[in-house]
């Protein structure tokens, strides 16, 4: 096929030229040439070789160069693909080697070539799942292996967040990548009140699931003196159990400093609601996170004892709100907080996202000092 050679810094103009006058072939792409030139396919209306409008460029003859498909649906049969235009998913959710996706009724019959041209697509992505809802006590994702690379239908695997791994699996445990940047700020504010207490904190984190917050806690040096961790899930437990070994071991001290030992250690798979019936579990933590978002509030008074009294805390939590009920919510919490003979310093309550068109996803934030 007929090329145009240029140096690789005019190739845009060069491009934008042969295309507004119909002389750009879209058979194939543009070609890198040794020498610092790239070569643009020309169709049959291109003007020959030695036209003044080529400005001395000469042309050179390549094989086709195939494009390769920048979308998974251009694996797909197309006549396919106009006869379900508005149906085919817009997006989708990977986990690792892992792919979720949600496909409308009306081709989830299509499931399987839908997961092959995704495969064909995406190289770094082994399995590909239909998420068929919610299940189960846990809420946990009914999920519909669709196709494998490689056979293997496994759903737990690996992700990197933050510069810290976390083994994940989404038909066993609740994981969301999207609510990383909440994870941050729960680790930004344990710096704030480390700062003011002028030791490592004591974490806990009684709904910790698969442990991303402990990731960004425990990936922070001397941030963390200890941590009460668990979740009710033994399925998630077991992956938060594997998380926070991996985690502990990789741990970083400051720049000279040796690494000061982790004390409490403690993983518990028990409800979070009865930690605190247990007299030894009283007044060990700086910071508590409270993530079970249908009924965070509420379990917000029988966690209390789990703080330590005379200083400074933060409670971290995230809970659906009904938008009518914004302000109510924010009285309950601190209401809950003085009926424990405690104080409010400082309170937050921010949208995090929109949830549905009369609730929020909300994170409220609470600094507190409880009283003997
Ligand atoms: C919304 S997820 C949050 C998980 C984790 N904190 C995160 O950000 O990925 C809530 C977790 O709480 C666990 N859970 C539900 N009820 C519980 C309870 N009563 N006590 C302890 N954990 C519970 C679930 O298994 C789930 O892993």
């Amino acid at each position: 096929m007929r090329h145009l050679s240029v140096p690789s810094a005019q190739t845009q103009t060069w491009l934008d030229k042969c295309r507004t006058q119909h002389w750009l072939s879209s058979q194939a792409g543009v070609s890198r040439l040794e020498g610092g030139l790239n070569a643009i396919p020309l169709t049959d209306l291109a003007p020959l070789e030695g036209d003044a409008v080529w400005a001395n460029n000469p042309h050179i003859d390549l094989p086709i160069q195939v494009k390769w498909p920048t979308h998974w649906l251009q694996h797909m049969d197309q006549a396919l693909v106009e006869k379900y235009d508005e149906d085919w998913p817009r997006s989708y959710e990977i986990q690792g080697d892992v792919l979720i996706v949600k496909l409308e009724e009306s081709i989830f019959e299509y499931g399987e070539s839908i997961a092959n041209a995704m495969l064909a697509q995406l190289p770094n992505i082994r399995l590909i799942c239909a998420d068929l809802g919610v299940k189960g006590e846990f809420r946990i994702r009914d999920l519909q292996p669709l196709a494998s690379r490689n056979k293997d239908l496994e759903t737990r695997t690996r992700i990197k967040e933050n510069g810290y791994l976390l083994w994940v699996d989404a038909s066993k445990v609740y994981f969301s990548a999207r609510l990383s940047n909440e994870r941050i700020e729960t680790r930004d504010t344990a710096k704030k009140l480390r700062a003011m207490l002028a030791r490592p904190l004591v974490v806990c984190d009684p709904y910790a699931g698969v442990g991303p917050s402990m990731g960004a806690l425990l990936n922070e040096p001397e941030l963390i003196g200890g941590f009460l961790v668990g979740d009710l899930n033994p399925d998630a437990f077991e992956l938060l159990c594997l998380n926070i070994e991996h985690l502990r071991h990789r741990r970083k001290g400051l720049e000279g400093n040796s690494l000061t030992a982790l004390d409490p250690t403690e993983l518990h798979c028990r409800d979070a609601l009865d930690w605190a019936q247990d007299k030894s579990m009283h007044n060990r933590a700086d910071l508590l996170l409270v993530n079970l978002p249908h009924h965070s509030i509420q379990h917000i008074e029988a966690l209390l004892p789990l703080l330590k009294r005379n200083q400074t805390c933060v409670i971290r939590g995230w809970a659906i709100v009904e938008h009518s009920e914004l302000e109510m919510k924010e009285q309950e919490i601190r209401a809950t907080v003085s009926k424990s003979k405690g104080s409010v310093e400082q309170f937050s309550f921010r949208e995090v996202k929109g949830f549905s068109s009369h609730q929020s996803f909300m994170c409220f934030e609470l600094w507190i000092r409880l009283r003997d």
